[in-house]
């Protein structure tokens, strides 16, 4: 597979030209950012797992008939993936208040949401990715309700398949951040998911004690990140398909304070 231009760099991904009309190559970093790029680390390892992780979830998506922009993955690093026009929105499934939801709105950290919530971020980074309401996207010309509609659908359908997912590997799925784009397909338009998921994208807690094992540990400086996603891959089985890495084990690496 040929790699060609760059079209896009992101703070975790690369985005290169494709042989193959409509497609590109998508290429996981292990640049790690968080609080819009005012923090960053290079967390070796971390594109390997995060590109493993998410041609799992998304081929399983795929499967169940959630179309999404995973053609294959081709190496390591990179996957063959669809090429669309993204709907500058980033969709966020909430199972248990936790992050912005707590310090926007008070909500007691860890409290058990009685349905999965769904908000809208404007997709731009010089505004923080400000919460908006569907009125602001449809007003805005952003995406409009139609679309809205059946992406609210998919995002349900994909919490309750990953939490399925997740439950069963001792894992809570507590929120997940997506994107999606539009395709143009013999002339007719469609949605699908144009986005990672991973837990760079997704707050993971062990079931068992709530430890966090997800991109929380970077951000808020608990350690072990890198052990943290190979427990992930471990837990999925998919640990030594393609992600040749030293591995460890999670709970071989606590470090001086039993952080969760
Ligand atoms: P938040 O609580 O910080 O709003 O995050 C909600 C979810 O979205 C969480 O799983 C992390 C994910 N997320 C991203 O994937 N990218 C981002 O830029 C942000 C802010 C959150």
């Amino acid at each position: 597979m040929k790699k060609g231009k760059k079209l896009y760099e992101g703070k975790a991904k690369i985005l290169y030209t494709a042989t193959e009309k409509g497609t590109a190559i998508q290429h996981f970093k292990d640049d790690a950012t968080a609080f819009n790029n005012q923090k960053k680390s290079v967390i070796e390892g971390k594109g390997i797992l995060n590109n493993r992780i998410s041609e799992h979830i998304l081929s399983n998506l795929n499967q169940i008939g959630i179309e999404t922009h995973l053609i294959k993955r081709i190496n390591m690093r990179e996957q063959l993936v669809k090429l669309v026009e993204i709907i500058p929105i980033e969709f966020v499934v909430r199972n248990i208040a936790t992050g912005s939801l707590t310090k926007r709105l008070g909500i007691e950290d860890g409290t058990v949401l009685e349905k999965p919530l769904l908000e809208f971020c404007f997709k731009n980074d010089d505004l923080h990715d400000p919460l908006v309401a569907r009125e602001h996207i449809c007003a805005f010309g952003w995406s409009d309700d139609s679309e809205l509609d059946s992406i609210s659908k998919i995002c349900f359908r994909i919490n309750d398949f990953m939490q399925g997912m997740f439950k069963s590997v001792g894992i809570k799925l507590v929120d997940f951040k997506v994107e999606f784009g539009r395709l143009n397909q013999n002339g007719k338009k469609k949605i699908i998911l144009a986005d990672e998921i991973s837990p760079d994208t997704c707050r993971l807690w062990d079931s068992s004690n709530d430890k966090k094992l997800d991109k929380d540990r970077f951000r808020k400086d608990l350690g072990n990140v890198i052990e943290a996603y190979q427990e992930v891959a471990r837990r999925l089985n998919i640990l030594h398909e393609g992600t040749n890495i030293k591995t460890v084990e999670f709970g071989k690496l606590r470090s001086v304070k039993n952080r969760k």
